[in-house]
């Protein structure tokens, strides 16, 4: 894993990197661009307002205070002769003479038979291009240093959660094997038997394996469920939990005591998916059931913004210690806890999962049994 999270960050810091280098460059390109374009733009104001017919230093002065901006010099030359100016050469940049940094702008524009020629230091934006580039580039390595730190510790985290990951796979395949396991040698045993016994009554060799079969296809199911990811897009439509209730009241009563405390005046009606509601707190009954209830409780309560819905059991309890846990996919609470009750610690990540699907969300709190808490959102849009 340590591996994992070095080409991970290596390649984040290479990625980083690129993209600072990219807009430093284009940000310098910019910056250079807009230098020029304005000083430019100045230069050709000022030789567009120069009138060569009637030209002297005082109108030149006066130009160039209103311009803010000082030539070099400026040239006025008549000729009949018409010169082919164009966009583009309009412009010159050379350096001066026997200066390395100094470099002159220079702009030449024909009017009225005279050629204005007009030129500038360009040397002074360069400083100033410079200054910027010095700060902006602080300022990306400073970027860079945090965007590393940021990084370096989200990796950490998306690492540790693939570790996290890996760790429940692990599990996951040495449950599934275990659990596999036991019905199929049972299965394998019995079907021995019954090969040995040629003509003698098979009917309780076949209950014990369709029993084990049953179990193999419970947990098959589960799985199947789990591994589904369309839950997030499942249809909601306008459903009365009410008539849920009533449902796993009628399904689940011939084995535990179930008492319905529902206020009738109120209207439960939510968004929802029937089949999946009841799948959903049905294992929540399953459980009470499997983990020695002898009576359930259910309130259905409506506020302004919430549907309540609690199911309180008085089973054997969950240690306060382990209610974190009990959502996730393949925990359960220790053997000596359960008593060699059977179970694959799927049953909740289901229900987890379901109410997430319905924007729901539920609580436990477990003094004597449990109780789950399940807020359903009162909107219907
Ligand atoms: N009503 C309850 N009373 C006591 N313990 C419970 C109750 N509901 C859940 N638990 C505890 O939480 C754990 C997780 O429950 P979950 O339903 O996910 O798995 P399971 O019942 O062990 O197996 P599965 O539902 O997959 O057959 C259980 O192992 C059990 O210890
Ligand atoms: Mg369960």
């Amino acid at each position: 894993m340590n591996n994992l999270k070095n080409q991970l960050f290596y390649k984040f810091a290479l990625i980083v990197f690129l993209i600072i280098v990219f807009f430093e460059g284009a940000l310098l390109i910019a910056l250079k661009k807009s230098f020029d374009i304005h000083l430019k733009d100045k230069l050709a104001l000022v030789a567009s307002e120069i009138n060569p017919e009637n030209f002297s230093t005082k109108t030149l002065l006066q130009i160039q205070h209103k311009n803010k901006i000082f030539p070099l010099f400026v040239k006025i030359i008549k000729t009949n002769q018409k010169i082919k100016i164009n966009k583009k050469n309009h412009f010159s940049i050379e350096y001066l003479l026997n200066q390395k940094r100094e470099k002159l702008l220079t702009y030449i524009t024909q009017k009225h038979g005279y050629i204005i020629k007009i030129a500038t230091f360009y040397s002074t934006n360069d400083d100033k291009i410079e200054i910027i580039k010095t700060i902006s580039l602080l300022i990306s390595f400073i970027i860079y240093l945090i965007a590393l730190m940021v990084g370096y510790k989200f990796i950490d985290t998306i690492v540790k959660e693939i570790e996290i990951s890996f760790k429940k796979l692990r599990n996951f395949n040495s449950n599934v094997s275990h659990e596999f396991k036991t019905p199929l040698a049972i299965m394998k045993t019995e079907i021995e038997i019954a090969l040995m016994n040629e003509n003698k009554d098979c009917n309780k060799i076949f209950q014990s394996i369709l029993q084990e079969v049953n179990y193999l296809n419970e947990i098959t199911d589960k799985l199947l469920f789990l591994t589904k990811n369309d839950l997030k897009n499942c249809k909601l439509t306008k459903i009365d939990l009410e008539d849920i209730v009533f449902e796993l009241f009628e399904k689940y009563s011939n084995k535990i005591h179930i008492s319905l405390h529902i206020d009738e005046k109120d209207e439960y009606i939510i968004k929802g998916d029937k089949t999946l509601l009841k799948i959903a707190l049905g294992n929540l009954i399953e459980n009470s059931i499997k983990y020695k209830a002898l009576k359930i409780n259910i309130f259905l309560k409506k506020t302004k913004n919430k549907i309540i819905l609690t199911i309180k059991d008085n089973g054997i309890g969950i240690p306060k210690d382990k209610l974190p846990f009990i959502f996730d996919e393949f925990y359960r609470v220790d053997e000596s806890h359960n008593k060699n009750i059977k179970g694959f610690g799927l049953g909740l990540s289901i229900v987890k999962n379901i109410l997430k699907a319905h924007k729901a969300k539920i609580k436990v709190q477990s003094e004597k049994g449990v109780e789950f808490i399940i807020e359903f959102p009162n909107k219907l849009e």
